[in-house]
């Protein structure tokens, strides 16, 4: 296993929406694997591939205290089951190192995706969970947290981290 480098805010490629896997193969496995230990390693509870510059829909998650309930969402996708339940959370972002902000996403949802097998599955998150799912699938499709926030709070923020490097 190996220990990926996560892209930071403002760097292009996690604007890049990811693509469709269609081959489960050994080298979806390893990624996945990389992608757990990279989240582990920096105590993150969800990764997607973009943001290890990998432009295929496929993210990591795991929300349990003792970090040892990994999910592996392959091609995922989101059904709003009653688009007037939003919960808030304050979101933070690996990509985006140091920044919470409080962001209002859909509570009622299914996801449907795919194992690591290619079987189809579904669940009907909640709590946590569904925030994490919402954050990651924003990251397949080339979007941040931070662009559920105002331009002027963005900005400022993509400001102090490129000064940071
Ligand atoms: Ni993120």
């Amino acid at each position: 296993m190996t220990i990926r480098k996560i892209l930071k805010f403002p760097h292009q490629d996690l604007r890049v929406k990811a693509s469709q896997v269609k081959e489960f193969n050994e080298e979806l496995k390893v990624l996945a694997e990389d992608m757990l230990e990279t989240m582990y390693d920096v105590k993150g509870i969800g990764l997607a591939a973009t943001q290890i510059g990998i432009h295929k829909q496929i993210a990591v998650i795991d929300i349990s205290p003792e970090k040892n309930e990994p999910l592996v969402i392959v091609n995922p996708k989101i059904e709003i089951l009653d688009a007037s339940i939003k919960e808030e959370y304050e979101e933070g972002c690996l990509s985006v190192p140091g920044f919470f902000e409080k962001i209002s996403r859909p509570a009622d949802i299914k996801l449907i995706y795919s194992d690591l097998d290619g079987v189809q599955k579904e669940i009907k998150p909640e709590g946590l969970l569904t925030k994490v799912i919402h954050h990651e699938m924003d990251h397949l499709n080339g979007k941040l947290f931070v662009d559920h926030i105002s331009e002027l709070k963005r900005r400022r923020i993509r400001n102090k981290i490129v000064k940071q490097k």
